[in-house]
């Protein structure tokens, strides 16, 4: 959908300089207040994946707002990928490489049943390795991966490449 690409992307704030001199910071907050905007990318998402999804599973932070919103519009649970230390029960963990440092994600290890069908939801696509490390731990639950969503994919670093497996989908790329 062309025209709701368009408004994304025009609904996004660039914020130069952000987290460090030099790089450019592309803001998805201002799309979080435009309720007809908000709607249409939700509504987008639940089109495309309408029975074919058994679970939501968002990344931390912002993967939460969206994955809730498509979750309960797509009528089924949410589960979180959290950073380390913030998941209680017993969780799988995954390492990666950030665009600005390293981190580490869990999944609580009875979160989603094994053949589940998982739908994941971030907002961006950067060097894809927030995204493998979800996957992976989708994948070490027993489940798999349905798809995977998102607003917004900066091209130029590559990230799809390492996401080949995969059936992902950006609203936006740069
Ligand atoms: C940002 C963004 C994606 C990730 C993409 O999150 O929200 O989750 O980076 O980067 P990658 O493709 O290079 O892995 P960040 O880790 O900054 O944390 P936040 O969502 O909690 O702000
Ligand atoms: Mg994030």
């Amino acid at each position: 959908d062309r025209e709701l690409s368009a408004a994304v992307l025009a609904g996004m704030r660039n914020i130069p300089d952000f987290p460090e001199p030099g790089v450019t910071f592309k803001d998805f907050t201002p799309l979080l207040l435009d309720r007809p905007l908000r709607d249409r990318i939700v509504a987008d998402t639940v089109r495309r994946r309408q029975g074919q999804v058994d679970v939501v599973a968002g990344i931390e932070a912002r993967g939460f707002i969206l994955g809730a919103m498509i979750a309960h519009e797509l009528g089924v649970g949410f589960v979180p990928v959290r950073k380390a230390g913030k998941l209680p029960a017993a969780v799988h963990t995954q390492s990666y490489t950030l665009e600005y440092g390293e981190a580490t994600l869990e999944i609580h290890q009875d979160a989603v049943d094994h053949r589940e069908r998982v739908l994941v939801v971030d907002d961006v696509l950067a060097t894809g390795g927030t995204l493998a490390a979800t996957c992976e731990l989708v994948q070490r639950c027993g489940a798999s991966v349905a798809g995977i969503e998102l607003v917004l994919e900066i091209g130029a670093l590559g990230g799809r490449a390492r996401l080949t497996d995969y059936d992902l989908h950006s609203l936006v790329t740069v």
